[in-house]
């Protein structure tokens, strides 16, 4: 397994291309079994998450081919779609857990396997499953799977979810475009990807109202065509570079940034003292040399601080005058990455859902193990600002959220590399 050294290297200045968005593009990937005619992606991020959904999409009978080395994806799935999504290519992506929908509009029924829990926690699927019953599915688990049926199509229902899931509303709005008559979502979800995943099923042809808000309405359709879309800027990596310069000093533009899609991260960011400007390439963050002040965080659905950086956030604060608390509300365990940076010199104690981190005047490099996504890029972000050598290994987690990770670092002057190991 791969590994990344880091070497602290004082403050960076440059530019980052931000992609196109990990989160969007696994909803986006689905939509091509709501129709019988091509849907192409572009602007899409070249990640293993990308590729896992590509298989997954195959093997129900889908066509996914890559152009532009992989930032166009050409969908088509006007051939015999099957209903089985297999636990071998389920286990390694919850996100493939949004076929579910999208089969049950095509096909009347799907068999999706349970993904399984994940290092971040259980991660069940209730919601998604009486989200769906509302538009008259009948859903029982037998031997890992969800099995999924519907008397006759399904139809038109209002549904309040008991808390505002992204994938369980993206499951119900792909799947209430082709219902029988009208279908309101209550308590939605309002992350920008589900914004993203609207326009996209709009420019097919799907009636829908309401995307951004707690209140999604859709007005089912018979048939949906193709379209074209370009992915949305990844959010998540746009606020995890944000925070290189914050935490190693320097001036850093993100290519393709708006503040719109993080503001209330941008807000704790300024709070903390970064300075941060919009122009009209993207997002120029810079902060002299010096540390930041600690700001109290809470996790919340969008549009607060989004779970997705909170572990980035809890490296900026090791490094912070004064003492943090970092609130964890979405995920039951998504702290894995604070016992790594105590190994770095880091003063974290984490007590339920909330960690309460003092800062240091300077974290040391050591050789740290990444358990999940965005714990493993936190681990580069304390290596940048550490004193020596930094080894994150396991970097497997990374290569599932971020592309070209060691270029775009490298690139605005960080000393990172990555170590090949059989
Ligand atoms: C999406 O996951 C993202 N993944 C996650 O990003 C993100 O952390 C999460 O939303 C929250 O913002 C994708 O979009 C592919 P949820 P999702 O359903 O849809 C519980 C990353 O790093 N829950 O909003 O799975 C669940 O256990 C990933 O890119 C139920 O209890 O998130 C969790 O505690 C990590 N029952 C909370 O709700 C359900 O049926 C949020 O889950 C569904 C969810």
């Amino acid at each position: 397994m791969d590994s990344i050294l880091v070497t602290g290297n004082g403050p960076l200045n440059g530019q980052i291309p931000i992609a196109g968005a990990k989160n969007a593009c696994l909803t986006l990937m689905p939509a091509t079994l709501l129709s019988d005619e091509p849907l192409t992606l572009t602007n899409a991020p070249r990640l293993s998450d990308i590729r896992t959904m590509t298989m997954l999409l195959q093997s129900l009978g889908a066509e996914v081919s890559t152009m532009a080395e992989g930032q166009v994806l050409a969908l088509s799935s006007h051939g015999t779609v099957t209903p089985h999504a297999d636990y071998d290519i389920v286990r390694k992506m919850r996100a493939s857990n949004l076929v579910l929908g999208p089969l049950l509009a095509r096909l009347g029924h799907a068999v999706v396997s349970l993904p399984g829990g994940c290092a971040i926690g259980a991660r069940p699927m209730d919601i998604h499953i009486t989200a769906l019953e509302a538009l008259g599915a009948e859903i029982e688990l037998k031997d890992g799977y969800l099995h999924a049926t519907t008397q006759g199509g399904l139809k038109g229902g209002v549904h309040e979810m008991r808390f505002a899931s992204v994938g369980a509303t993206e499951n119900f709005v792909m799947a209430a475009t082709l219902a029988k008559g009208t279908s309101v979502l209550k308590n939605a979800a309002r992350e920008p990807e589900i914004v993203d995943l609207v326009h996209c099923l709009r420019k097919m042809g799907a009636q829908i109202e309401g995307e951004g808000t707690s209140e999604i309405t859709i007005q089912g359709v018979d048939r949906l065509g193709g379209a074209t879309h370009a992915v949305v800027t990844d959010r998540i990596e746009l606020g995890t570079y944000m925070l290189a310069p914050a935490i190693c000093g320097g001036k850093v533009e993100l290519l393709g940034g708006r503040r719109a899609l993080l503001s209330a991260f941008c807000d704790k960011l300024e709070e903390a003292g970064v300075e941060i400007a919009e122009t009209d390439a993207g997002l120029v963050v810079a902060h002299k040399t010096g540390r930041v002040r600690a700001v109290d965080v809470v996790t919340e659905p969008y549009p607060g601080f989004p779970t997705d950086l909170q572990a980035q956030m809890m490296a900026l604060m090791c490094t912070a005058e004064g003492t943090a608390s970092l609130e964890e509300t979405i995920f039951e365990n998504r702290f894995m990455h604070a016992p790594e940076l105590t190994r770095m010199g880091a003063q974290i104690e984490v007590q339920g859902g909330t960690a309460k981190v003092t800062g240091v005047e300077r974290l040391k490099g050591a050789r740290v193990m990444a358990t999940d996504l965005r714990a493993s890029v936190s681990l580069i972000l304390a290596g940048l600002a550490a004193e020596g050598e930094t080894t994150v290994s396991r970097v497997y987690h990374l290569d599932r959220g971020y592309e070209q990770v060691v270029r775009k670092f490298a690139g605005v002057g960080a000393k990172v590399e990555r170590i090949k190991e059989d």
